[in-house]
């Protein structure tokens, strides 16, 4: 590479931040645009129509798996950190590595052209309205993954009197005063448009179709739920997933379903929530939000629509009649999409580099929905697509290794396969999604994520980013014949034991020196992951006390007073 080539990363979210923040560290010249007046991108509740949490939106997995490998959360955050602390993370994560400088916010982007081997960039400046062109040798998008809101069709809409619309412009939480509110969807937005909703609306119905996997966030003795899988569980996954896909999805559904039974029992059967669907085609929620509120009743989950009947009236797919609805919000997600601004053209216009040529909510047209499928090898080593996939992996850290293996091949220390090779990947990924839907009956329009690579991901970051943990940690039956790991606990028993038994805090990403990434070396990840541990340690200890279990245990403490 010329260590100066100039890289744009358009979009200061998360993704664009840790983007930035490698190319920066990579020894790029990099720039940055974002259209809001600040960072951190949709975690920060907006009162506008674009995309953003609710204030009352809470981060999905522990901060112990969540943080950015070389940047934990501060310890005064909550173990699942709110939308204000995300964003404040987001925050002092630009100025620690001193990011600001180098993005323009209030900067909209407006047309990407590819001309004479640059990117040509129409940018807008959004306060006065000035137009400028700006050139650069390698592009990221980082806009964000939920561009087009869910409208699905319900039968006889027409006929409603009262108030539609779809979550993305509900902002207020005092709306619906005595109302009752039908829900379309069942997930994540859903319980937190219900938890906003609670201290005003009447009753809220919950329309699905299939059921769903209420997870808890903590174990019974007080333990974040991701905690528990730590490295060996994750060697395991990737093996599994490698040889035994269909093993594997049958035993994650097993044991998914019986933590949520044992946490959620009993669930009254015109619910209709159980039997959930398959892990494969449907992501669980962290339930304990919703819960008190389907406890108290004020929240009841409800079949499908089949079709609404007159002004206020609706009837549900088994039959039943669900009368005086005020208000329908659809909380069906969003398609992922790029706007037509930000998808790049050619010089000759003819040909562009669309992520999505089949349409909004398809599979994307990139190899490992990152890179573009361009016959140009140029456009291929100078473009990358951020947030268009995620492997069902905690947090961060994975967009993090996706940005680190980005610029090893952009710094041409690693190359991408050919293109007959990326293109079968493509086709290939795209069969196993297909059957996978059909296996397991997902609906043909629903959430069934476009967007959800396999754990393979994993292996090709690891050589790309060169995290050098598979061959570490990694191989036959979790490293039993594994030369490195052995040497490892022959030459360090205290750091092997803190990979193996501790928490797999994002830090393990950066232990090994693997000819890829800046790596912390051994000294310094003990140091990391002694704290990362103790900080964990010490929130189970406040949680158990919180919930008055035994703090070392984790036990009821009657229980401990009767030995
Ligand atoms: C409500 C909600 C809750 C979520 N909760 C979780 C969770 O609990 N756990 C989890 O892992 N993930 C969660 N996610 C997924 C979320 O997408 C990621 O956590 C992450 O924040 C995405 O970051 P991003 O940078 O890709 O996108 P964003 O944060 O959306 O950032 C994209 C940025 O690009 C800017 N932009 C767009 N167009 C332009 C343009 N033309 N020019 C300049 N700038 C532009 C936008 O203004 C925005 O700031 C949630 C998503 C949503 C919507
Ligand atoms: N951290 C948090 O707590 C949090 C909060 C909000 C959002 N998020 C994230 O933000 C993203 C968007 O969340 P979301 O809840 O808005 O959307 P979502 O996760 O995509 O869920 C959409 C819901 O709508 C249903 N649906 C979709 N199409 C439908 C159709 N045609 N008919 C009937 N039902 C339909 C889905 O059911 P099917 O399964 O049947 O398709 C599902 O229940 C997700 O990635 C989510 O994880 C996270
Ligand atoms: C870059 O794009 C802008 C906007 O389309 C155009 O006016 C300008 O001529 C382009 N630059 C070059 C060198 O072609
Ligand atoms: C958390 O949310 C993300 C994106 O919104 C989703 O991909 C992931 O599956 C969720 N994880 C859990 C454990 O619910
Ligand atoms: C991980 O990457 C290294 C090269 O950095 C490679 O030798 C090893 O085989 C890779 N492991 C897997 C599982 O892909
Ligand atoms: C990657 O390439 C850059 C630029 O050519 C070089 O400075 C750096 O040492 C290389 N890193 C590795 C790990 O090979």
């Amino acid at each position: 590479m010329q260590q100066k080539d100039k890289v744009v990363v358009i979009g200061a979210g998360a993704l664009g931040l840790i983007a930035l923040k490698q190319f920066k560290e990579d020894g790029f010249d990099v720039t940055g645009y974002e259209s809001r007046p600040y960072v951190g991108g949709l975690w920060k509740d907006s009162s506008d129509n674009t995309i953003s949490v609710h204030a009352t939106t809470i981060f999905n997995t522990s901060k112990f798996r969540a943080a950015i490998s070389d940047f934990p959360f501060p310890e005064t955050a909550d173990v699942y950190p709110t939308a204000a602390q995300m964003h404040d993370y987001l925050c002092s994560y630009a100025d620690h590595f001193d990011l600001r400088r180098h993005i323009n916010v209030n900067t909209r982007v407006k047309q990407i052209l590819r001309e004479n081997d640059r990117w040509n960039l129409t940018v807008e400046d959004v306060t006065s309205g000035k137009i400028s062109t700006h050139y650069f040798d390698r592009l990221c998008v980082a806009t964000g993954s939920f561009y087009t809101p869910r409208w699905p069709k319900l039968e006889g809409l027409e006929k409603f009197a009262g108030n539609v619309l779809h979550s993305i412009d509900f902002h207020g939480n005092d709306a619906f005063k005595d109302q009752n509110v039908l829900i379309i969807g069942m997930h994540a937005t859903a319980q937190d448009v219900t938890n906003a909703i609670s201290n005003s609306a009447r009753h809220v119905y919950l329309s699905h179709r299939h059921g769903l996997t209420l997870l808890p966030r903590f174990n019974p003795k007080g333990e974040a739920f991701d905690t528990n899988a730590a490295l060996p569980f994750f060697m395991l996954q990737s093996w599994f997933e490698a040889n035994m896909p269909s093993l594997w999805i049958w035993l994650l559904d097993k044991i998914l379903g019986k933590v949520s039974n044992a946490a959620y029992p009993d669930l009254p059967e015109e619910w209709g929530l159980r039997p959930a669907p398959s892990i494969a085609i449907a992501t669980p929620i962290m339930a304990d939000t919703i819960w008190p509120y389907l406890q108290s009743g004020f929240a009841e989950p409800v079949a499908a629509v089949k079709q609404i009947t007159d002004s206020k009236t609706v009837e549900l797919t088994d039959g039943r009649i669900l009368h005086d609805i005020d208000t329908i919000m659809y909380c069906t997600g969003y398609h992922f999409n790029l706007p037509d601004s930000l998808v790049p053209k050619t010089d000759d216009r003819l040909s562009s580099f669309d992520p999505y040529p089949d349409g909004p909510g398809t599979i994307p047209y990139l190899y490992y929905n990152t890179y573009p499928l361009s016959t140009d090898p140029a456009v291929r080593n100078s473009l990358a697509f951020f947030g268009q996939g995620a492997a069902v992996y905690p947090g961060f850290v994975q967009y993090e290794l996706a940005a680190m293996a980005v610029s090893q091949v952009w710094q041409g220390n690693k190359s991408l396969p050919n293109l007959a090779t990326m293109k079968q990947w493509h086709a290939e990924h795209t069969a196993n999604r297909a059957a996978l839907a059909k296996k397991y009956n997902a609906p043909p329009d629903g959430t069934f994520y476009t967007a959800l690579l396999p754990f393979k991901y994993f292996a090709w970051i690891n050589e790309t980013a060169g995290t050098g943990l598979f061959e570490n940690m990694g191989g036959k039956l979790n490293g039993m014949f594994n030369l490195k790991t052995w040497s490892l606990w022959w030459n360090d028993r205290e750091l092997y034991k803190l990979l193996r038994a501790g928490i797999m805090s994002p830090t393990v990403f950066r232990v090994f020196e693997a000819g890829g990434r800046r790596s912390f070396g051994w000294d310094e990840s003990k140091k990391r992951l002694r704290r990362d541990n103790e900080v964990y340690e010490r929130a189970v200890r406040a949680k158990r006390e919180e919930l008055g279990l035994d703090v070392d245990t984790g036990k009821p403490v009657e229980a401990k007073k009767e030995l």
